[in-house]
């Protein structure tokens, strides 16, 4: 593989020229930093799986401008659909739709299906909008690690991998967008992300959460994944679990201020006064902190089951998985 001497910059003329020479750019998105290229080309796309180190099973999302270019790679678009993109778009909701001939079967990992979204991100809608194909981009980390944020992670992971990251700050939502796909009447997610079930569940109520234990459709839905190199430990008795673990260098992350303050080596807390949208902006983040004081393991602290708390909970209980 080539080895580059990876910049960060906001320089959208210089991503979208290396984009359409056939390079990979980090881009920003409301959710996570994604690792894009050319979704036209099946060249790219195998240079996306190669950096990434992901096994080609593992579909990829597409990220298109606005609702109109959806027929240049979608062949319908169910009804449900169109309400929840009316609802949801630009915005972390990604649907699962049938793909045209144009997406190389890479992309889809041979499925009949493609996934896409429209990102709510200035900077990311920008440069769609200036070049003549979509972008392919998974989040922009080595295959199970930790999702990127900010700029500087995505620099951490794939330093020499790429030449640009182009700089659109942090990422508001913090976790990736909502999986969603059709089935008759039902409509299925296929993973827990940033819009939450509720909000899905207003638009049409009749919504299954797929089940992991019985099937993979999306890979999102493996165990392993989003993990930081420390054990980590999900729990609701964040003080008893620290006792069990006696001496061991221990780190905690807290979902709200503790009332009172533990004797933990390191700690995080995602939010202080317990909002889940900025405990799930601060996530990855507070993750990467903790896992960079190497301790012996990461206590985190269960949220509550219920709207955003239940996708936080979904990637820590996959962080918890090795
Ligand atoms: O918020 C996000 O969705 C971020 C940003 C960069 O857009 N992207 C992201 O991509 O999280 P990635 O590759 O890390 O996760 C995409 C998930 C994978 O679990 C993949 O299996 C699933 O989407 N997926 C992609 N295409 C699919 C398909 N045709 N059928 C079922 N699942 C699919
Ligand atoms: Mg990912």
């Amino acid at each position: 593989m080539t080895s580059y001497k990876t910049e960060i910059g906001s320089d959208i003329n210089k991503a979208a020229d290396l984009l359409m020479s056939g390079e990979l750019v980090a881009i920003p998105t409301e959710t996570v930093y994604g690792l894009a290229g050319n979704a036209f080309s099946a060249t790219v796309i195998k240079k996306i799986f190669e950096v990434k180190n992901r096994p080609f099973t593992n579909p990829l999302i597409v990220h298109i401008a606005s609702v109109d270019k959806l027929s240049s790679i979608v062949k319908q678009v169910p009804d449900i659909a169109l309400r929840l993109l009316h609802a949801f778009s630009p915005g972390p909701l990604t649907l699962i739709l049938p793909k045209k001939e144009m997406i190389p079967d890479f992309v889809t990992a041979h499925s009949s299906q493609v996934a896409v979204r429209i990102p709510n991100h200035r900077l990311c809608l920008e440069l769609l909008n200036r070049l003549p194909f979509p972008l392919a981009a998974p989040s922009a980390n080595k295959f199970t690690s930790i999702s990127p944020t900010n700029p500087d992670h995505v620099m951490n992971q794939l330093s020499g991998d790429i030449p640009y990251i182009l700089d659109g700050g942090f990422c508001n939502n913090g976790i990736e967008s909502t999986i969603v796909g059709f089935e008759n009447d039902t409509m299925l997610v296929y993973r827990l992300g940033a819009i939450t079930t509720e909000q899905l569940q207003e638009i049409h109520p009749n919504t299954r959460l797929v089940n992991d234990n019985r099937v993979i459709h999306s890979p999102g839905m493996m165990k392993y994944h989003y993990a930081p190199k420390t054990p980590l430990l999900l729990t609701e008795n964040v003080a008893g679990t620290i006792q069990s673990f006696g001496t061991k260098k221990i780190a905690v992350l807290y979902f709200k201020q503790p009332a009172v303050e533990s004797a933990a080596a390191y700690k995080q807390v995602l939010s202080i006064n317990g909002s889940f949208q900025e405990a799930a902006a601060n996530l990855y983040k507070a993750l990467y902190e903790l896992d960079k004081q190497k301790p012996d393991i990461i206590i985190a602290e269960r949220l509550p089951d219920i709207g955003l708390g239940q996708s936080i909970n979904d990637r820590l209980k996959r962080a918890t998985s090795k």
